[in-house]
């Protein structure tokens, strides 16, 4: 299958976790072996939003915070292409032209941001939607979509699948400035929905949920699209 994996910002605190990295490295390196195409999206993270709101405070403007956000997850990138060996394309792609001359390479593709104003949640979706992915799979640090912010939420539910609709209503109270743009952005959804691209948003704090969601196995969210 061709599989974009949106890594969330959770797998890139300030404090580099490289246990979680390379366990996620091991679960791409097997989706790999199996014959899956794989293209991971990196998230932003903690580094991205600290380095945001510094700019923000210098007087920064929204687009030139958002280029340090890409700039950040670019890096948190290379993270991933460090613990990926030989396994990933050596560079980062930076534009949809850069992406598809690495498919050639027949080797995992890692990126991260591409262009202001979103996030890397429709990075993930446009590329998808370009090599008309199988799967997109968001990994977040949360079971999927709830009904409200479980953080703020006790009584949240969790939701197996979610409309287009309603994931628009829940997420239309979302900020849309940089460093914010949560869970999925408004691109993201649009692009999901107009190409019908299968997405499922799944907990990642045990990477093993790649390998069961792939599989078929009831977990996370799923969009209807
Ligand atoms: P994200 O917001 O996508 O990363 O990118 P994150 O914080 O890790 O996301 P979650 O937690 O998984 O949802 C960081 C920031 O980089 C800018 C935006 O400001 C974004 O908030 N960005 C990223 C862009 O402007 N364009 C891109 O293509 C990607």
């Amino acid at each position: 299958m061709k599989i974009v994996v949106k890594l969330g910002g959770f797998a890139f605190p300030l404090k580099i976790n490289e246990e979680l990295i390379k366990s996620f490295a091991l679960k791409f390196r097997e989706l790999h072996e199996s014959g899956h195409k794989l293209t991971i999206v990196a998230g932003g993270g903690e580094a991205a939003r600290v380095y945001i709101n510094a700019a923000r405070k210098l007087g920064a403007s929204e687009s030139f915070c958002d280029q340090l956000g890409i700039l950040v997850s670019r890096l948190n990138a290379k993270l991933i292409i460090a613990s990926l060996n030989e396994l990933a394309a050596p560079k980062i792609p930076e534009s949809l032209d850069e992406f598809q001359s690495l498919l050639p390479l027949n080797k995992i593709i890692v990126m991260g941001g591409l262009q202001p104003g979103h996030s890397t949640n429709a990075v993930a979706a446009l590329i998808a939607e370009l090599i008309k992915a199988d799967l997109l799979i968001n990994v977040t640090d949360v079971d999927g979509v709830y009904t409200k912010d479980p953080r703020k939420n006790p009584d949240a539910k969790l939701l197996e699948e979610v409309t287009i609709n309603q994931l628009q209503e829940i997420l239309s109270l979302n900020e849309v400035k940089a460093g914010t743009y949560k869970l999925l952005d408004f691109l993201a959804i649009k692009i999901i929905e107009r190409s019908k691209i299968p997405t499922w948003i799944i907990n990642g704090k045990n990477p093993s949920n790649l390998i069961k969601v792939i599989k078929g196995e009831k977990i996370g969210t799923k969009i209807l699209t």
